[in-house]
């Protein structure tokens, strides 16, 4: 299988490095003069490579950017802009769509309305497939670009203060941004709208893979509901529990200086009648007067609505279009390393989970509407398949990574089955299999397990 960037994780903190070193090597080459975050004109190293861009939402600054990076490597595009312009509209699946796909083209970056898309597509190819936002899943380039703005405005993010403003829970630039923020060591100050906090996978996540837990505190007559504390080692956030406002206070490093301020628009799109703007953060020169914003770049992903003042265009502290405008030279980068243009920007191996993978023979569904996997369309030939995250069986979709805790799990050989989820551990991988509810293990002819697990001589099953 080829090399896909289907999540942020997708990439090492050293790849990451490597492309925007790369993008830097770029702009110093094809720089417009007086404009240092603009590439023109187009070096000739991609003449034999096509990209295939596959959107079937709306884009303006993602499929451009991407083919804006292709051309200037001197590489071709074949696009589709619109989900109506492809046999998709006329009943045919995503792997089906792919598999003709690569026989013309190269790589695909792939946009599409389900979480999880983009993995599916890359299941089906074997051209590099790169998701240029997957639903309210993750958008992972986009967090290339927002990591290197805040490189070329000289910040490292070691310890970063960085505020999230928004629609955290639907948006999925914020859910890339998140991981990589934690990964890098920044501190997270999330500043939802009513009712839209990061996600409880997500938060989960971020806990147990970095070690941070929410933290409330009060800021600007706005709710600033969470908190990640830094790290006590250095790539980690720490973890700090849910005590009483002193002696967090007690704790807590200090809030001081606001670097980064990240604003989101509403997510309308993946909301029904709920959506409502009431309570919602906007960022203006009013919002930021405070001294702690003194020092702040402020980012925003685009399109703008109302969330993000026209006020801040002249404050030199707004840096969105330049944002924007690094799509070109970190998508040239990406799409040249993929293209193995540059030697050792990233290797050619996906990076693997640390988790068993557990695919569901017997009905167990991702519990998320908005999975792929739960597409009438698409969930005609996939398996939902999850990653078993820890001893408990907690499952995590592999596709859109929302988590589900079965009630009970089996062996399909012993037809035996145990509410005590543990026992995951002991049964053979081919004969596993997991209930969403214990009434689902009886109906199936599943018999209890008498006593207690044995423990399985030499290495584990699965590890
Ligand atoms: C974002 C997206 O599509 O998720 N836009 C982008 O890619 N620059 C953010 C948004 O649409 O709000």
């Amino acid at each position: 299988m080829a090399r896909s960037i289907l999540t942020i994780d997708d990439l090492s903190n050293e790849e990451i490095e490597a492309i925007f070193e790369l993008a830097d090597d770029f702009l110093t080459e094809l720089g417009t003069p007086g404009r240092p975050y603009r590439i023109q004109g187009r070096k000739d190293v991609a003449g034999q490579f096509i990209l295939s861009t596959l959107f079937f939402e709306p884009s303006t600054r993602t499929r451009f950017s991407f083919e804006s990076a292709m051309l200037r490597l001197g590489g071709n595009i074949l696009s589709s802009a619109n989900p109506t312009s492809t046999s998709a509209s006329k009943g045919e699946s995503l792997a089906d769509t792919v598999r003709v796909i690569e026989n013309y083209a190269d790589l695909i970056v792939i946009r599409h309305p389900r979480e999880g898309a983009a993995r599916v597509a890359s299941e089906y190819t074997d051209i590099p497939v790169i998701n240029a936002g997957d639903g309210g899943h993750e958008h992972p380039t986009q967090t290339l670009c927002d990591l290197y703005t805040l490189r070329r405005e000289n910040k490292s993010l070691k310890d970063l203060n960085v505020l999230l403003c928004g629609d955290l829970k639907h948006g999925r630039t914020i859910h890339s941004l998140v991981y990589a923020l934690a990964r890098f060591g920044a501190r997270i100050m999330p500043l939802a709208g009513k009712g839209l906090d990061l996600p409880e996978h997500v938060r989960n996540r971020l806990k147990r893979e970095y070690g941070c837990i929410p933290r409330e505190l009060p800021s600007n007559g706005f709710p600033v509901d969470v908190v990640y504390q830094t790290p006590e080692k250095d790539h980690q956030l720490a973890l700090i529990p849910d005590v009483d406002l002193d002696l967090r206070m007690k704790f807590a490093k200090p809030l001081g200086s606001i670097d980064v301020c990240y604003v989101t628009r509403l997510q309308v799109e993946r909301m029904g009648d709920e959506a409502s703007k009431k309570d919602y953060p906007i960022v203006d020169r009013q919002f930021l007067n405070e001294h702690r914003y003194k020092h702040s770049s402020v980012l925003h992903p685009l399109p703008r609505v109302d969330e993000l003042g026209y006020d801040m265009d002249a404050d030199s502290r707004g840096v969105y279009f330049k944002q924007a405008s690094y799509g070109v030279p970190v998508r040239m980068a990406l799409l040249a390393a993929l293209m193995k243009l540059y030697p050792n920007i990233v290797t050619a191996q996906n990076r693997e989970r640390p988790y068993p993978i557990y695919t569901s023979v017997d009905g167990i569904r991702c519990g998320n509407n908005q999975c792929i996997t739960n597409d009438p369309q698409e969930k005609r030939y996939l398996k939902p398949k999850f990653w078993i995250v820890d001893e408990t069986a907690l499952l995590r979709c592999t596709y859109c990574e929302h988590e589900l805790h079965p009630q009970a799990v089996g062996s399909t050989s012993a037809k035996k089955f145990d509410t005590n989820l543990g026992r995951w551990a002991t049964i053979d991988a081919g004969h596993l299999v997991f209930f969403e509810r214990e009434v689902d293990a009886h109906r199936g002819g599943f018999q209890p397990y008498k006593g207690k697990p044995k423990q399985t001589a030499g290495t584990p099953v699965h590890r």
